[in-house]
């Protein structure tokens, strides 16, 4: 067998796209491998949502060009945003490269590798197709590994917020036929999974671009009625089209987990209407207020953007207050930097001070850190079901998983568990993670009999 080295930057989009990349590449009898100066093909997967994402493509590619005195024949291919983005600039800039592939591309990768090895030229396919079907692998999926699985249900962002490169490198939105991925889910149940995570870069939106087919809230509907299925999850939600038909799917899907992503990016209009966010402050308050009413333990994350063009310290300020007001269990905070071909890049100038990007963000997220820490001090000595992940990163003997709100729990048990779902008791916390015990058997039987359990 042949090996591959497949390394993925970004979101996970691409950790989802990088699973069907090793899939189609199996098929071809490539074998994954962690040794890159084993492999015969190696495959960069790259994310151009900020500069800094961007720049870590090219130090890692600069990194590779060794690879090719080292091993004859080695194959080195760059796909993802990156690769969307620049297409042949990859192949003049870095002649140490084989072969560019873009994020509707995935499946003409077998294709593309034997062309290299048959006539040694440099393939580029970054075209965009409008079917949905680009993203269908036809043989479906037989890579399954563990209790959980990412499954894509949309592609594309027909948003314009002004700051976001991704509706130009990942296209106009399309989505995923919904018979397709209850067949698809249907079939990873079989496999073994047990939780789902439901992947667009908008999923609020889905299905409007396909005539007749189901809401994104009708999906989940049919979805949790999915035999076997315990846990799903889905990420991202756009604020604006936070219908009040998914709200209420928060409130009466068991299966549905007390988790939503909902990225505000800033407390102030004046910024939210410069990135055309197409909210405000208040309208994304009242739709949060409304989910909690419905669904009171629901878990909140979320992303900020520090140093948009023109923030004054007055509208960072209310992005901190707003913050306060919320109390996200999570958040994700970055620096702004321009990217090519949007808006914001355009017509703003990238005015606020590198070092006062900086300070922002280390406020935010040390601000972020006590919110987090006083909240999960608060769920010490609840009992919490938990899906055991794997071995945790922090101790020998521990294990780990995440509770229905997303909480990481680390815990001392056997390996064995990995993969089951069990009810444990929180006992510690910290900003960042809860520390848990597994229950005796009598407190298992009172916590299923009061019904807590999905
Ligand atoms: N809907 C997408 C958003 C993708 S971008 C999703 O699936 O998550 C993820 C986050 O990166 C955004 O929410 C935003 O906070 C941040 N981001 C995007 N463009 C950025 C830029 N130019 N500078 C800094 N942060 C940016
Ligand atoms: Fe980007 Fe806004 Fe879409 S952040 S992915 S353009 S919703």
């Amino acid at each position: 067998m042949k090996k591959l080295y497949l390394q993925t930057y970004g979101c996970q989009m691409n950790q989802y796209d990088s699973e069907r990349i090793a899939q189609v590449m199996g098929r071809m009898d490539y074998e994954s491998t962690d040794r890159i100066e084993t492999a015969d093909l190696v495959i960069l997967n790259t994310c151009s949502v900020r500069d800094r994402a961007e720049q870590k493509v090219y130090s890692a590619l600069g990194r590779w060009k060794k690879l090719k005195e080292q091993r004859e024949g080695v194959i080195i291919g760059v796909g993802g945003c990156v690769a969307q983005q620049e297409g042949a600039n990859l192949l003049k800039r870095l002649p140490h490269l084989d072969l560019v592939f873009g994020t509707h591309n995935i499946q003409k990768l077998p294709q593309m590798v034997e062309q290299v090895q048959a006539s040694r030229s440099r393939p580029v396919e970054t075209a965009f197709y409008r079917q949905p079907s680009y993203m269908e692998d036809p043989q479906g999926r037989t890579d399954v590994q563990g209790a959980k699985a990412f499954v894509t249900i949309m592609q594309g962002c027909n948003k314009v917020c002004s700051f976001c490169i991704v509706p130009h490198v990942r296209g106009r939105e399309a989505s995923r036929p919904s018979a397709r991925i209850v067949a698809e889910i249907q079939s990873l149940v079989r496999q073994g999974v047990k939780e789902v995570m439901l992947l667009g870069q908008n999923v609020n939106s889905y299905g409007k671009t396909s005539p007749g087919e189901l809401s994104f809230a009708e999906l989940l509907g049919r979805v949790n009625r999915i035999e076997g299925l315990r846990r799903i999850r889905f990420t991202t939600s756009h604020p604006q089209d936070l219908s009040p038909e998914l709200i209420e799917a928060f409130a009466t899907l068991k299966k549905l987990c007390e988790h939503l992503h909902l990225p505000v990016q800033s407390g102030a209009d004046s910024v939210l209407s410069r990135m055309r966010r197409g909210y405000t402050r208040d309208e994304y308050l009242a739709r949060i207020n409304r989910l909690r009413q419905r669904c009171a333990n629901v878990a909140l994350s979320t992303d900020i953007i520090v140093g948009f063009p023109g923030e004054t310290d007055a509208e960072f300020a209310n992005t901190l207050e707003l913050l306060k007001q919320v109390e996200y269990d999570e958040i994700f905070s970055f620096m702004y930097s321009p990217r090519p071909q949007t808006v914001s890049a355009k017509i703003y100038n990238d005015d606020v001070a590198e070092a006062i990007k900086k300070a922002r963000l280390q406020e935010v997220q040390s601000l972020q850190k006590e919110i987090a820490l006083r909240k999960n001090r608060a769920s010490i000595g609840n009992v919490e079901e938990i899906l055991v992940d794997g071995k945790s990163r922090l101790k020998n003997g521990q294990i780990m998983g995440r509770t229905r709100t997303n909480r990481i729990v680390n815990l001392t048990g056997d390996e064995t568990l990995v993969g089951s779902l069990l009810p444990v008791r929180i006992i510690g916390a910290t900003a960042n993670s809860l520390i848990g015990e597994e229950l005796t058997a009598q407190h298992v039987s009172d916590f299923r009999s009061e019904g807590e359990m999905a």
